[in-house]
């Protein structure tokens, strides 16, 4: 399979009143075509700003935006931002950001909110967007009617549904997840992972699924980058990461799973996830982690390969 996405040294930092908030801090990864590519970790490592910065939609306060992103060979940082609108945001990459369902235009019609990039961004004219809204809407198995009402008249199954509808409206190649399910209970939960995979198969869709949850990550999951502080920590292959985890922390994260089918004792990770303004020298990882030695409070580990396709960033694998 032939990379579709790839990212290297992607930096995002925000300027506060604190200081610089290194959110992400030299994250690279390939997203081959089809695939899907889960980005897990705690929440306050990077995860939306990762997300973000890809699909370019940036607050004022930025600091640093800089790395490359080469989609399909071009590097789309180097595309100025008019452009990028134009022939990259919801044509090619597109988006469900975090707690979206939550953010629906109280008073405007679900039918007409789906229609509305179809409108900006597609160019269509209104009669045409409320048609193809229909149609959006049945893809993601929700009955024409919805279209005719307010988000207060529907679950929070159906808003979901709603919102990854407006995400798929210019047909992308690529889709960023971003906690799709975290705000739905678990039986809505499942039958939106089922939605995604369908979609997925359908449309020959990539996605990048972000989520603290690396259980859920499982479901869907083909890549899984681990990531900690603004970092990558770990990347490789699902069932190979999920078999074996090497780094302390994907391990740590593992072991906090529950289990219905043995009585392990789950640990949990003590201590915080690191100041951003401020992270701790050498290994972001070594106040929390039970195996750091001298040279982790000192020097940082790279990301490196320690088997084929498995990359770490740990002093324990030669760092
Ligand atoms: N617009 C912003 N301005 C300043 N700091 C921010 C902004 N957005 C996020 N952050 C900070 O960046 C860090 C990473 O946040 P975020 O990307 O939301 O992580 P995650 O999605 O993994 O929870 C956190 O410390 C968060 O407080
Ligand atoms: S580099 Fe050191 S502190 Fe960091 S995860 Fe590896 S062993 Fe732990
Ligand atoms: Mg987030």
């Amino acid at each position: 399979m032939d990379s579709l996405l790839k990212v290297r040294g992607l930096k995002l930092y925000y300027r506060t009143r604190r200081g610089i908030v290194r959110a992400v801090d030299g994250v690279s990864f390939d997203l081959r075509r089809g695939e899907t590519l889960a980005i897990v970790g705690e929440s306050g490592c990077g995860k939306s700003s990762m997300a973000i910065a890809i699909i370019r939609i940036l607050p004022r306060n930025i600091d640093t935006y800089d790395g490359e992103i080469i989609l399909d060979g071009v590097d789309i940082m180097k595309i100025d931002d008019g452009r990028f609108r134009e022939e990259v945001a919801w044509r090619r990459i597109s988006m469900v950001f975090q707690g979206a369902m939550n953010a629906l235009n109280p008073v405007m019609k679900v039918g007409f909110q789906v229609a509305e990039p179809l409108i900006l961004h597609g160019k269509m004219d209104k009669g045409e967007a409320l048609g193809k809204a229909r149609t959006l809407l049945g893809l993601v198995g929700l009955p024409p009617f919805i279209a005719d009402r307010y988000p207060h008249e529907l679950s929070g199954g159906m808003k979901q549904r709603v919102v990854i509808a407006m995400a798929l409206a210019l047909n992308p190649e690529i889709v960023i997840l971003d906690e799709p399910t975290s705000a739905l209970d678990v039986i809505t939960q499942a039958n939106i992972m089922n939605l995604l995979k369908k979609l997925k198969k359908e449309r020959g869709l990539s996605y990048i699924f972000i989520t603290h949850d690396l259980a859920l990550a499982s479901e869907l999951a083909d890549t899984v980058a681990v990531m900690y502080g603004g970092k990558i920590m770990e990347y490789g292959a699902a069932e190979q990461l999920y078999l074996d985890p090497k780094h302390p922390y994907s391990q740590k994260l593992l072991a906090s799973i529950p289990t219905l089918r043995t009585d392990k004792k789950l640990e949990f990770i003590p201590g915080a996830p690191p100041d951003l303004v401020s992270p701790p020298p050498g290994c972001r990882f070594h106040p929390r982690c039970p195996y750091a030695m001298p040279v982790c409070r000192e020097r940082e580990p790279i990301l490196g390969e320690v088997e084929k396709d498995r990359y770490v960033a740990c002093w324990l694998y030669g760092g």
